[in-house]
């Protein structure tokens, strides 16, 4: 097992009217409050009601930006920031999916420094401080909820990329699984398979841990029980709220206490597919994870083979891939670029993005000739 250090500052409001304090919790920091949220699901779901409901109770001043979209700019957060920053706002409240909290924490960095957002994704500076951020997530998928990473893309550069800070993390983060009822199918699958990806991309990092690893294959297990069964009944209470927590604790630290660090290359493809065409970000990973596996089978077969006996009682690294496969087909994600309408014609310029960004994992290093084939393994 390797060092670490385990550090999770999130307080989580879990279950059913959670949202029924955050009045209260709110005035912890203050009453000037910068409400931000997406292109309008919480207003039909009525959750913004509920939302505003709690902070007209506090006597709250609230100052709203809204529009972000999924896979976020950073536009939108400079304009989020301007704006906290002429209100001189006492905290953020994020409510929606990754897209608008991770939005809401870069936002949160620009104001409480004074910089420019995409200066701080580069790590070109070092963010001394930040506003308190709350955050009401709406959607199970990413973990963003209780953890320190945000992810925003920047068409000025070509780029959608990751950034992670301790000082990252929501101070409250509200997760009524009820709020989540309303998250189509699509949505709801990619939510799954991001949460499946979150826990192998801790399994292929560097290190051994073996807790952590048990921890990685319960959680994609309770995935894979659950996630088809949401899928059929999507106001289960109880489907939803399995898949909630266990989105969570996928990219809580949990699953990779004991590692030196995750591994990261899928989401690095993920990413630069989802810049190109706009993809969901789950279902980039349903096509970009099996390529990877089979890029890396007989580079390290005994992880694979053992992830597979764990999860489907196989006995090769080839029957682990065709198990993970299916199960991202039986729940309707796309397993190839071609699923998604994405054909030969796109190649180069699909190989010209993972070039040019020079796509990589943290453990798993690619060469260019890898990247390539990363994307004839996705066609
Ligand atoms: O914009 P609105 O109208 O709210 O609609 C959203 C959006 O269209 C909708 N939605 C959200 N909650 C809903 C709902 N629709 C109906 N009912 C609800 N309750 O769903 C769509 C997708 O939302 P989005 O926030 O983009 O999805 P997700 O939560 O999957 O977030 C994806 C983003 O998070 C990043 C991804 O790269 C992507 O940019 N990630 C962030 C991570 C992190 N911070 O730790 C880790 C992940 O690996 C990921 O990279
Ligand atoms: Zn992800």
């Amino acid at each position: 097992m390797e060092n670490f250090t385990a550090f999770n500052p999130t307080k989580l409001h879990f279950g059913r009217e959670v949202i029924d304090q955050l009045g209260e919790v709110t005035l912890e920091f203050g009453k000037r409050v910068l409400l931000l949220y997406g292109k309008g699901s919480i207003k039909k779901s009525g959750i913004y009601d509920k939302v505003i409901k709690q902070l007209n109770s506090i006597d709250a001043d609230i100052i709203e930006y809204s529009g972000i979209k999924s896979n976020p700019l950073v536009t939108d957060v400079s304009e989020a920031a301007q704006i906290g920053k002429l209100n001189n706002i006492d905290v953020i409240i994020a409510v929606g999916g990754g897209s608008v909290i991770d939005s809401a924490k870069i936002t949160a960095l620009a104001i409480a420094n004074n910089i420019d957002p995409w200066a701080i994704m580069k790590y070109k500076v070092k963010p001394k401080s930040t506003i308190p951020l709350i955050a009401v997530l709406t959607l199970a998928a990413t973990g963003t909820e209780m953890n320190g990473a945000a992810v925003l893309q920047n068409p000025e550069t070509d780029e959608k990329i990751g950034y992670v800070s301790s000082l990252n993390y929501p101070k409250h983060s509200f997760l009524d699984p009820e709020f989540t009822f309303s998250v189509p199918k699509d949505y709801t699958a990619y939510g799954v398979v991001d949460l499946i990806a979150h826990a192998l991309e801790a399994y292929f990092g560097e290190g051994k841990a073996s807790l952590s690893d048990r921890f990685v294959e319960v959680i994609i297990k309770e995935a894979m029980e659950f996630g088809p069964m949401l899928l059929k009944d999507l106001k289960n209470y109880e489907y939803r709220a399995n898949i909630m927590w266990a989105a969570t604790t996928a990219l809580n630290g949990m699953t990779n206490y004991g590692r030196k660090n995750g591994d990261w290359g899928v989401h690095d493809i993920g990413h630069n597919i989802s810049y190109l065409y706009d993809t969901a970000h789950g279902a980039t990973l349903s096509i970009a994870y099996p390529a990877w596996l089979k890029l890396q089978k007989d580079r390290i077969p005994e992880r694979i083979t053992k992830l597979g006996n764990q999860l489907f009682g196989t006995n090769s690294a080839e029957e682990t891939i065709l198990n993970l496969e299916k199960f991202f087909k039986s729940i309707n994600c796309p397993v190839r670029l071609s699923d998604i309408n994405i054909g030969n014609d796109k190649k180069a310029e699909i190989i010209n993005q993972m070039l040019k960004n020079k796509i990589n994992g943290m453990v798993h290093q690619f060469s260019d000739e890898d990247r390539k084939a990363i994307v004839d393994l996705m066609m």
